[in-house]
């Protein structure tokens, strides 16, 4: 794992020493709220509903059992015993107190850790597949290049103050499990088809928020070296070029759709040109120096498959159906990836209490080398645990109630705060995962019905991802009362897609019955191994059009199918 160097370690330290004072002067009032508002923001602090609000970077989703067990002790000690993982792979603590807040930092600061450039118009915490480094298909682990990005971005001078904010994400496989097209540049490390030389292609331009767009390729292959040459160009002309009048329509999103991706490639095409990529890139040795920090940890040699695990599997079911769905397979044999479900049935999607997080990082050092990371699905990832002790895992999430067999299922929800939580909600969010994941919750119908992505946000910025979602919700107030737009065959993957609007908005107690529609539709229709995404690609938004519309209770939908 990456670990701070001495200048990173300083610049933390000085950058919580100054955050403490500036606190002091708002807590006796030398700083207004509107002058303390840009210095919270660059320290990750936001005001939310009832409280402010703490968001810690957890850069491209890699915590280590010591970092994990100190957001426990700091859950603990100053909020309320639990923290929200969230859709970018950070970390949130919904009720801090002011005053406390410097000495979080400095806690933070003592594992490596901080709040800098989780909020403000700067390049945000860049994110990456969370099997990286473990996942049998990637071409290379994503995380040395997101880790130079981090190094790269942090403070640097010329793109400090964008237009607007700006995220990046990267992933090492063609599956495409970081979302990279929702991304306002997504990396995808690729093999060149005729050299075999490993690089990248570039994405640009995909969003949610407001107005959703797709990424749009800006460079088919990128030599590696060039990266830093290559971003400096491209966030060059967004930062000239972006709009700034608007805040709507400052996101590079807009740049990119307004004058084109042609248009948009030539501009950054001719910066490039214009610069020395070898003045920019990052000294070889430092390269190294990363990539050496992302070596493999001391995996033994096995057998591809474990005949321990085939004996716990057969001897019990419940185990035996969590392997299935949760564990992915790893590039090491005799090894799996293994994710760490945060969606107990009926719970909050993402929240994970300290003795929760403390569990898992003891697992994880059981198990899995000391190693977590957080994934977009707002789950935590084991990544690389031996086949033969998956049951002893699986016997220690059981009593921290961290089992639900659920990854990539219908209660497996994305969710942002919402109404509970968020100043710009129009309406909740929870609740309504909640009340999903209560209907769909038994075992065997979550299972009947395969992978289905349900993703919901409480207003229109989409934190929640759901214009991506398999299913979207989207919650709106209209005339007083919370409303749900219903959206289908959005996709965060390769086949990235932006759901489409089903009907009218329908209100909270309706959402879990018009959920039972659509997917009566899909059990009604699916061709045999064919998922719910797949079904809706072929069979187009129109069946299940009908079926989100019809007024018979879900229950007769669901028979007639
Ligand atoms: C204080 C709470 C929050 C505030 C004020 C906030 C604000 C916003 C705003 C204004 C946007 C729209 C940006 C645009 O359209 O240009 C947005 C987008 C987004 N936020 Fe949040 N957010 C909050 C919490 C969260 C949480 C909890 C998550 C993760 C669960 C999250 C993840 C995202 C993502 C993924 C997007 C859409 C991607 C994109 O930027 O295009 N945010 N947020
Ligand atoms: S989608 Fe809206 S309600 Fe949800 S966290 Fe983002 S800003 Fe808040």
């Amino acid at each position: 794992m990456y670990r701070y160097d001495q200048f990173d370690e300083a610049f933390v330290r000085e950058r919580v020493a100054q955050f403490r004072g500036q606190v002091a002067r708002r807590i006796d009032g030398s700083l207004t709220e509107d002058e303390f508002k840009p210095l919270r923001l660059k320290n990750g602090v936001y005001l939310q509903l009832h409280a402010y609000m703490l968001r810690i970077a957890i850069p491209y989703g890699t915590l280590s059992s010591v970092q994990l067990r100190q957001l426990a002790l700091i859950g603990e000690r100053y909020d309320r015993g639990y923290g929200h993982f969230t859709t970018r792979q950070n970390l949130q603590f919904n009720w801090p107190k002011l005053r406390d807040i410097p000495d979080i930092l400095d806690l933070l600061a003592d594992v490596g850790m901080h709040c800098i450039q989780t909020s403000g118009n700067c390049i945000r915490n860049t994110t990456a597949d969370h099997f990286a480094g473990a996942a049998a298909d990637e071409v290379e682990d994503p995380r040395p290049t997101a880790e130079l990005i981090r190094q790269w971005s942090t403070m640097h001078p010329e793109f400090d103050y964008l237009p607007r904010k700006f995220k990046i994400a990267v992933t090492g496989a063609a599956r495409d499990r970081a979302a990279i097209r929702a991304h306002d540049i997504g990396i995808q490390v690729v093999r060149h088809p005729v050299s075999g030389e490993v690089g990248y292609r570039l994405f640009v331009g995909g969003g949610l928020g407001r107005t959703p767009m797709i990424g749009k390729l800006v460079r088919d292959f990128l030599p590696k070296a060039h990266l830093l040459a290559y971003l400096q160009s491209l966030m060059r002309v967004y930062n000239l070029e972006g709009r700034r009048d608007n805040k709507y329509k400052a996101r590079v999103k807009i740049l990119v759709h307004e004058i084109g991706i042609e248009e948009f490639r030539a501009r950054v095409e001719a910066e490039f040109a214009a610069l020395d990529p070898a003045a920019i890139a990052a000294d070889p040795e430092e390269v190294a120096r990363i990539e050496a920090y992302f070596a493999p940890p001391a995996f033994v040699s096995l057998p591809e498959t474990s005949q321990r695990l085939a004996a716990d599997r057969a001897r019990n079911a419940a185990f035996d159906r969590w392997v299935e769905t949760n564990t992915f397979p790893h590039r090491q044999p005799g090894y799996a990836a293994v994710t760490v479900s945060l969606k107990p049935v009926g719970g909050v999607p993402g929240d994970a209490t300290s003795d929760q997080m403390r569990t898992v990082a003891d697992l994880a050092d059981a198990h899995s080398f000391g190693e977590i990371r957080v994934s977009h699905h707002q789950n935590l990832i084991l990544p690389h645990v031996r086949q033969d002790e998956l049951h002893a895992l699986w016997t220690g999430l059981v009593a921290a109630g961290l089992a639900e067999a659920n990854a990539g299922l219908i209660t497996d929800i994305i969710a942002c705060p919402g109404l509970d939580y968020c100043a710009l909600a129009t309406a909740r969010s929870i609740p309504i995962a909640q009340a999903i994941s209560r209907r769909f919750g038994s075992a065997d119908r979550q299972r009947e019905i395969g992978e289905l992505g349900i993703k919901i946000s409480g207003c229109i910025n989409a934190c929640g991802h759901h214009h991506v979602g398999h299913i979207g919700i989207l919650g709106l107030e209209k005339s007083g009362q919370e409303s749900y737009q219903v959206t289908l065959g959005g996709d965060a993957t390769e086949n990235a897609a932006i759901g489409q609007l089903l009907g009218p908005g329908i209100t909270a107690a309706e959402v879990p019955d018009a959920i039972e529609r659509l997917v009566a539709v899909y059990l009604a229709h699916r061709h045999d191994g064919e998922t719910f995404a797949e079904a809706v690609r072929r069979l187009g938004i129109e069946p299940f059009k009908a079926g989100f519309l019809a007024s018979q209770p879900a229950e007769a939908a669901h028979a007639a199918a």
